[in-house]
């Protein structure tokens, strides 16, 4: 089957409209591009095109364009280079069986674009360029998108500072691109449960910093961690608190759910230390409508791992536009090794994970209207 969307099918076309196609001179060959969307890896193969616009403190948002991908042309005082104004976005455009494609609640990573923006003293980019700007992006490249389970055109908005002055201000210069990589499963190792490591040591953000934003500097701090966590055999990190250094936060660059012997759900709260997860607040709405109830609160990394030892914690996931949901089979830290259930995917991970995926390819009914049809 193919979705059925209540969203004007129009309506993301219109917005695309506004950017101007200078299309690629040199694009991939048709085997070259069959062969780079074939099995990418996540995140190492760019399509032929990027979108780019600008913004002026005087002038607002204008340039609104999609043309050849390249590099960027950056002057070294560039204000993102120092300071780290940068925000970022994620999601994915997906191939149905019919030949159309679609897009993934794109108006929830709109608001969130807005929200992190503004925590960085960034301008917002209005609800209306942000979907057209990734339409007009999918639309031109849409031979790019995979046509293999599993395998998606990842696209990745951003906006940075790049006014040259080495003063500490909210830019007057900013630009805006989107770039998009035919991506496969984030971790190498496909949908295999990934073992974390929990650190102690270093902290992702703390209480009133930009947790809550996604912008690089968040990932940045996550790096040692997660380097940490190689160094154990892990192929992910997981922050707790920096005020207290009790409670469970995030993974680097995704959210965690805890599932119960009782069919119940837990998360950790958004305390504003955590990344709002468009997957994570669909995950919450499709368990409910199954009838789980799912409980937002402070999770006691302690209590996480007694409760994974007694068996009243059955599974742990990680979710994430990237990740999808993948299953966590273990935790190492430097006082704990413990491992979920018998290490294996859960049957309830791998049940949402089959019915967010069906929605988004289009293969069961949508029914809260998350997809919009790009072409
Ligand atoms: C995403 O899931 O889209 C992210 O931005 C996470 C990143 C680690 C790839």
């Amino acid at each position: 089957m193919t979705s059925q969307s209540h969203h004007d099918p129009d309506a993301l076309n219109r917005l695309a409209a506004a950017f101007t196609v200078s299309p690629n001179a040199h694009p991939a060959s048709d085997e070259q591009r069959e062969a780079m969307i074939d099995k990418p890896a996540f995140g190492q193969v760019f399509s032929d095109s990027m979108v780019r616009m600008s913004w002026r403190k005087d002038q607002g948002w204008s340039g609104r364009s999609v043309e050849a991908y390249g590099p960027l042309s950056l002057d070294p005082a560039a204000a993102v280079l120092h300071y780290a104004q940068e925000v970022f976005e994620g999601l994915k455009a997906y191939h149905h069986d019919d030949g159309s494609i679609w897009l993934f609640r794109p108006d929830a990573n709109a608001e969130r674009f807005q929200n992190s923006a503004k925590r960085l003293s960034l301008p917002e980019l209005g609800t209306e360029d942000f979907l057209g700007s990734v339409a007009a992006l999918v639309r031109q490249d849409a031979a790019w998108v995979p046509r293999r389970r599993e395998y998606t055109l990842y696209l990745r908005p951003f906006m940075y500072a790049s006014e040259p002055y080495l003063g500490v201000r909210a830019p007057q210069q900013v630009d805006y691109c989107v770039i998009a990589s035919p991506s496969g499963p984030y971790f190498p190792g496909g949908v295999k449960p990934v073992s974390i490591w929990v650190e102690n040591r270093w902290f992702r953000t703390g209480p009133g910093g930009t947790g809550f934003a996604k912008c690089g500097g968040n990932y940045a701090a996550s790096m040692v961690g997660e380097g940490r966590g190689a160094q154990h055999g892990c192929e992910q990190v997981c922050f707790v608190d920096a005020a207290t250094g009790t409670y469970l936060e995030e993974l680097g660059g995704m959210n965690i759910f805890t599932v119960h012997r009782d069919g119940h759900l837990e998360t950790p709260s958004l305390t504003g230390t955590i990344l709002p997860g468009v997957t994570r607040r669909s995950i919450i709405e499709l368990a409910q409508d199954e009838g789980h109830e799912v409980s937002e609160r402070m999770i006691k990394m302690d209590d996480l791992l007694a409760d994974i030892r007694s068996g009243e914690v059955t599974e742990v996931f990680a979710c994430g536009t990237a990740a999808i949901i993948t299953p966590i089979g273990r935790f190492k830290s430097d006082e704990a090794d413990v491992t979920v259930a018998d290490g294996e995917s859960g049957s309830f991970t791998m049940h949402l994970r089959d019915k967010l995926l069906g929605i988004q390819l289009g293969e069961v009914d949508d029914p809260h209207d998350w997809m919009w049809k790009v072409c």
